[in-house]
This record gives C-alpha cells, structure tokens and sequence, in this order.
C-alpha cells in the first residue's frame, strides 16, 4: 500500500477535473462536481469529499447517475416548487433547485422547495451555504436511497441512511449559523474513512449483522452488515423518520423500506424551507436579538477539554482554513480507489497521479 498524501488544493482540483471529465459531463458540471467535493473536504468532511468518486463511477457505469442532467420542474405553484433531479449529479441539480427556491422565496417572502431523484446531494450544508448567501434562512430535510444502513431505536437491523438535517441562519455582520448534521451518530462516509484508514470508531456507533455492539467500521462497509445507531437515541431517531417523511415520501415520493443492495446508486429526496426573514418581520430587531443570542451563548465560559463555545458552521471555517494553507489530506486506500476509478471511467490514473503532484 502507498503513503497517505498531502495535496495542494490548486493540484487536487487539476487531478479531480481531469477525473470527472470521465463522466462525459460537460465543463460547467466537472467544476461544479469538483469545487463541491473538494469543499467537503476543505471543511472537513471527508466523508462526503473526492472519496465519494469511485461510488459514483460504479453508480454512472450501471446507469444509476445521468451526467449533464437538469432539474425538470413536476409542479410550480408560486411558493411551492416541486422538482424532479433527474438521477442528475446532486452537485449540479441541488443547486440549480436552491437557484430557482432562492428566486421564489424573494417573491413569495417563502418557498416550499421539493426535490426528488437527485443523486447524491453530498454535503448538504453547501444548499444552506447558498441559500444565507442570498440572506435567507433554510431547512432542509433529507433522506436517502441507497442501502438501508441504520438501524431505527431499539431495532437490531438498518432499515433507513443517514437522513441527513441541515438549517441555515445568516448573522448580520457575522459568519452564518450552519447547522448540518447526520441523524445516524457517524456519517457513513465517516465509517468508510476509519475502514479504509485501518481504525476503529468509538463505542455506541454500530451494531455488528447479530445486532450486537461493536467498534468494528466493517460492518458498515463490506458484508455481512450490522447497523449504524441514531444519534441521541429516540430523539435523533425521531429526526430520522423526520427526514425520511418529508425529504422522502413527501418531496420525493419515494422511501427506503427494503433491505436491497445490489445498487450503487445513491438517491436523496430533499424537503427545503426557505424564509427570507426580512419579509417576516421587523429586520432590524431580528437580527440584533440574533446577534444578542448568539453572543450570550458563545459567552458561556469553556469547560475543561475546550478551548471555546462554537457555533454550528464555525468548526468548518476552521478547518478551511487550515486546509486551505496546509493541503488535503488523503488516506492511501482512498486515494488508490479514486485513481481505480478513473481507471474504470477510461481516463489515464497516472496522469490524475501527476496532476496531483504525488508522481
Ligand atoms: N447527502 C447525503 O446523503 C448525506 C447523508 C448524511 C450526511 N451527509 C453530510 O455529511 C456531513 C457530515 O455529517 P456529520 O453528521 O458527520 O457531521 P458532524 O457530526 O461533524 O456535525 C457537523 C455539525 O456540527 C457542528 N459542530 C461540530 N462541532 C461543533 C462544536 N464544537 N460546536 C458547535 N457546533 C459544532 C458543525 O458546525 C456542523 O453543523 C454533513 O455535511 C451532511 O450533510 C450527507
């Protein structure tokens, strides 16, 4: 096995372009695919960074994901947009759905935004990110086909994904609130990043096929399966069903409920709320109760362990920033999987090796 890699930004985005060509996808799509995937890692989600190409080549080769599709609109209603992603890559038709949510939630003062069929929608904070960046607020609800991979409270089998919650908040002056998070207590990529690294996740993560605790990150990724466990036990659970209701059955039409796995596909169906809060009420008072909440709770002194109180989004710029100037750390199995799948997409591996600057 070869070392684990430090790659430069700039170079990473040369190697993934030249990778994601090999979908056939025009050039507006392989950046748009690239900055999103290279964003989650920069802030450090790798779980839902450039590790997430071989599964969509193996997705693309079956015919689960349709390079160079569009967002197709089923319903417009003014305030409510329902909206088909076409099996499209999520980097490109979740935001062409947030553009037109945006548009309408400016005219409306709200927009009800339902998304279904997209394929992975990858880090579900970059729509809130796009939606504070037009000064509104966003909530998005989600769920995802694909396996069945965790397990519901008090169940010993999976049975739904990681239905990921995300809000965003924008703070006048301030960087935004993003809150955006798996309902599964790790995210599935996560489990994947601790396989292919060779560790261990902590205790009360995952149950094993028997539906017994375990520390073993295999039983989320090579069979046979176990199960992820909800975060925050019933409450977390209760998230879950949450999203699988209204980003599934609701926005999508469409939820998890078989134990298949013979797909590589992964679908999300999305439930987005969007708000502009200046339509709502009183903007001036709003945002400086914000900005006198926000302060009061980010006073709270640290206990022992932490350096600091947070808020959702600032864990995030912290590593971009970091990243940014240090490189993109890459585990060495990740990394020979990326460079088998531009194999399989018919684009030279050494080249995206050497584009890379590792060769
Ligand atoms: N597309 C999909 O199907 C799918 C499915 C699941 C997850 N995801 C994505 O996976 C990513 C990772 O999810 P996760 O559950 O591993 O995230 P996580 O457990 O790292 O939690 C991230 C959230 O917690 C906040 N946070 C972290 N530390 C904090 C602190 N000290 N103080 C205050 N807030 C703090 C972050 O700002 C962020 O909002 C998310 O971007 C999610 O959208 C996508």
């Amino acid at each position: 096995m070869s070392a684990n890699h430090l790659i430069a930004v700039d170079a990473l985005h040369r190697a993934m372009r030249l990778l994601v060509r090999g979908f056939g996808s025009g050039e507006a799509e392989v950046n748009a695919v690239c900055d999103n995937l290279i964003e989650a890692n920069l802030t450090g989600h790798d779980s839902h960074g450039i590790g997430m190409l071989p599964r969509y080549a193996a997705s693309f080769l079956e015919g689960g994901l349709q390079p160079n599709a569009h967002v197709r609109t089923v319903l417009d209603a003014g305030a409510l947009l329902r909206l088909d992603g076409c099996a499209g890559f999520g980097q490109v038709v979740g935001g062409e759905a947030m553009a037109l949510g945006i548009e309408r939630a400016r005219t409306h003062g709200c927009c009800v935004l339902a998304l279904g069929n997209a394929h992975h929608l990858g880090r579900i904070g970059a729509w809130a990110e796009q939606a504070v960046a037009a000064g509104l607020v966003s909530l998005h609800f989600v769920n995802v086909i694909s396996r069945g991979i965790v397990a519901p409270y008090g169940g010993s089998d999976a049975r739904f994904g990681t239905n990921p919650f995300t809000a965003g908040i924008p703070l006048k002056g301030r960087a935004p609130l993003i809150l955006d998070f798996a309902t599964s207590v790790i995210a599935q990529g996560k489990t994947r990043v601790a396989h292919n690294k060779g560790e261990r996740v902590p205790p009360e993560h995952l149950i094993d096929d028997q539906g017994r605790p375990t520390t073993d990150p295999r039983y989320s990724v090579i069979e046979p399966f176990g199960a992820i466990l909800a975060f925050g036990a019933h409450k977390g659970y209760g998230m879950a069903v949450l999203c699988e209701l209204l980003g599934g059955a609701l926005a999508a039409g469409v939820t998890q409920h078989t134990h298949d796995s013979s797909k590589k596909r992964v679908l999300n169906g999305m439930l987005t709320v969007l708000i502009d809060p200046a339509q709502l009420g009183d903007r001036t008072a709003y945002e400086a109760e914000m900005l006198t909440f926000v302060d009061w709770v980010t006073a709270s002194p640290p206990r022992a362990g932490f350096d600091r109180v947070r808020l959702a989004g600032d864990p995030e710029r912290e590593w971009r920033a970091r990243r940014m100037a240090a490189g993109v750390p890459v585990d060495a199995t990740t990394w020979d999987e990326i460079l088998g799948a531009a194999a399989k997409l018919g684009v030279d591996s050494r080249r995206v090796h050497a584009e890379a600057g590792l060769g």
